[in-house]
């Protein structure tokens, strides 16, 4: 008790605040998001993501390389195809706008983990996740296409596939997909604590993904839900998930961690383009300091149990970090 106990004896010396912080980001714990498209040349700026950029396979290489020699080990790729249709089939075309991508970057990109994300709504004209039939999102046809767009991401070359659809049965089926193809060693990222989220918009625009009609509140999860995370969480484990995320992370650090109380499985959780977006906005109002409440927003992710962080931010944390 006081005054024997002085509690900020350990805060005078900034060297001995070093030396008892217990929760730390490391550029291993990042994962950057990208987004290609079609074309020569393309860097388009996201309207409402201010240093994120829509890029055709030639800059997303350059950008991959400049990545990787940040010190950030994996990267996760969304597709922007030429053309949409009904059944999203550019998802599935090994000679999609990713699967090219996933190939170029191979090709000329050492030692950088390339993460696919397997959806649909990128690639559907109405922009929902799945196969619609009389405005219903149909489960177990959809699952099959998203088996065969992993399918396709693997045999272009990536490391890690990452479903963030929310459809039931979707990890087994691409579980077995990929075993059955003799891809017996690529691991799954499953989004499997994915809810229903506003903080999503900036990322529409990024990916031009917004259902035409309606909502993705039949497959994602209730903001107001917790036990159900613990239920999504456990099933995907089951069906041979190998890592689970949780997304978004800022607004959801309670059940990130429950998730990590209950699970003994690597845990990543994904700020998403809201959250980003955010930050980034105030911070050039100049209404919060950008660098600290980025880093502050990022060891909160940490400190609730993440393992592995995707985000917007992943370049900027890096840069920051070599500086000190
Ligand atoms: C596709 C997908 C989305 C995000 C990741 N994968 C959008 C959505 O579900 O509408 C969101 C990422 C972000 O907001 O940064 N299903
Ligand atoms: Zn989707």
């Amino acid at each position: 008790m006081f005054p024997r106990l002085r509690l900020r004896r350990l805060r005078y010396n900034p060297v001995v605040r070093d030396m008892v912080r217990e929760t730390h980001i490391r550029k291993e714990d990042l994962i950057y998001p990208l987004f290609v498209v079609p074309g020569n040349g393309v860097k388009n700026e996201v309207k409402s993501m201010p240093d994120v950029y829509q890029m055709s396979i030639d800059v997303l290489v350059e950008e991959s390389k400049e990545v990787r020699d940040l010190g950030i080990p994996a990267i996760i790729l969304f597709g922007i195809p030429e053309h949409k249709d009904e059944m999203g089939s550019e998802a599935y075309d090994p000679e999609g706008i990713v699967q090219r991508a996933v190939r170029a970057i191979k090709k000329e990109v050492n030692d950088l983990v390339v993460i696919t994300d397997v959806c649909m709504c990128e690639y559907t004209s109405h922009g929902h996740c799945g196969i619609v039939k009389d405005g219903e999102i149909l489960n177990d046809e959809t699952i099959e296409l998203l088996a065969k767009e992993a399918i396709t991401h693997v045999e272009a070359g990536a490391d890690i596939v990452a479903p963030s659809d929310m459809m039931d049965g979707r990890v087994q089926a691409i579980r077995q997909g990929l075993d059955a193809k003799g891809y017996v060693k690529t691991p799954i990222m499953s989004y499997s604590v994915k809810y229903a989220s506003g903080y999503y918009g900036p990322f529409r625009d990024a990916a031009e993904s917004a259902p035409a009609f309606g909502d993705r509140r039949s497959h994602q999860m209730d903001i107001a839900n917790t036990d159900e995370a613990l239920r999504e969480a456990k099933s995907d484990i089951e069906e041979g998930a190998d890592i689970i995320m949780v997304k978004p992370a800022g607004p959801y650090l309670d059940v990130i961690r429950r998730v990590k109380e209950n699970f003994n499985i690597p845990l990543a959780a994904y700020q998403v383009s809201g959250e980003y977006s955010m930050i980034k906005a105030t911070g050039r109002l100049d209404w919060i300091d950008e660098e600290r409440v980025m880093i502050e927003s990022l060891v909160g992710i940490k400190r609730a149990g993440a393992d592995m962080i995707l985000t917007y931010f992943a370049k900027d944390v890096a840069r920051l970090l070599d500086k000190q």
